[in-house]
C-alpha cells in the first residue's frame, strides 16, 4: 500500500537575519506516521514547527501540506487550513487564565466552526479532567493544563498534531498520561510530530529526526 505524504518539505531554509535556523531541510512525513524530532537547545526545532503549523513562512524553499503548495494558497486558506488539519501543543500551555477548562476548549470550537458544549466536556472526560471542567487554568496542576491543551488541540479533530515539547513542564506520572494519549491517538490514525529532549518519549516514534544548527541528520 503506498502512503500518502501529508507533508512534503523540499530545501526548506529560514533566515533570521544572519541566524541560519534551517539551512535546507527536506522532509516527508507519511498519513498517520508518528515523527519524533530532536536536537540541542537553538537547533531549529520550534523554528521548523512554526513553519509546520504555519505560524511562520520559510525564508526559502518549498512546504506542500495535504497537496497545498503553501506558497501559492492566500493568507485566508491558510489560516482555514491551519483550523481544519492541525492541532497544536505547546510546552507553555497559552491557556486562556480568565477561562475554565470547559470555555478554553470550547473556544477553539467557536474559532473553528460552532461550539458544542457536550463534545468539549466528552473531549475533557476522554483525558481524564471531567472532575475539573469548570477550574480555572491557575486552579489546576501543571499535567491538568497540559491535559486542557491536549483537549483543546484535538476538539476539532485535526488530522496533523503538532507537539513542541508537551511534557517539557511536566512530573514522570503526568509525561506517563501525556504519553499514553499520544499513543492512542497515534492508534485512531492521526499523524504526530512530537518535538522532545527526552528519548524514552522517541522512541515510541515511528520515526524520529534529528536537527543540529539548522541541518537534518
Ligand atoms: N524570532 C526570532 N528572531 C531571531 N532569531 C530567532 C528567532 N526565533 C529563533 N531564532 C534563533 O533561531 C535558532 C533556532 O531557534 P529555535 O527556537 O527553533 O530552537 P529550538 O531547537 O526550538 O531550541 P530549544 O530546544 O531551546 O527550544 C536559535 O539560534 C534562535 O536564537
Ligand atoms: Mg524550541
Amino acid at each position: 500500500m503506498k502512503m500518502k505524504e501529508l507533508i512534503k518539505i523540499t530545501n526548506l531554509s529560514k533566515n533570521f537575519g544572519k541566524v541560519k535556523a534551517l539551512n535546507n531541510i527536506n522532509l516527508n512525513v507519511y498519513q498517520g506516521e508518528w515523527l519524533a524530532i530532536m536536537g540541542p537547545s537553538g537547533s531549529g526545532k520550534s523554528t521548523l514547527l512554526n513553519i509546520l503549523s504555519l505560524m511562520d513562512t520559510p525564508s526559502s524553499g518549498q512546504y506542500i501540506l495535504d497537496g497545498q503548495n503553501l506558497e501559492q494558497i492566500q493568507e485566508e486558506q491558510k489560516i482555514q487550513l491551519r483550523r481544519e488539519k492541525i492541532g497544536l501543543i505547546f510546552q507553555q500551555f497559552h491557556l486562556i487564565p480568565y477561562l475554565n477548562a470547559l470555555e478554553n476548549v470550547m473556544l477553539s470550537q467557536y474559532y473553528h466552526s460552532c461550539v458544542d458544549e457536550e463534545d468539549a466536556k466528552m473531549m475533557l472526560e476522554k483525558v481524564g479532567l471531567s472532575h475539573r471542567l469548570d477550574h480555572l487554568p491557575n486552579q489546576l496542576s501543571g499535567g491538568e493544563q497540559q491535559r486542557v491543551c491536549i483537549a483543546r488541540s484535538l476538539i476539532n479533530n485535526p488530522e496533523l498534531l503538532l507537539a513542541d515539547e508537551p511534557t517539557g513542564n511536566l512530573d514522570e506520572a503526568n509525561e506517563e498520561i501525556v504519553l499514553q494519549t499520544l499513543k492512542k491517538l497515534k492508534n485512531e490514525g492521526k499523524t504526530i510530530i512530537l518535538i522532545t529532549h527526552n528519548p524514552d518519549l522517541a522512541k515510541f516514534a515511528d520515526r524520529t529526526i534529528c536537527l543540529h544548527h539548522g541541518v537534518l541528520k
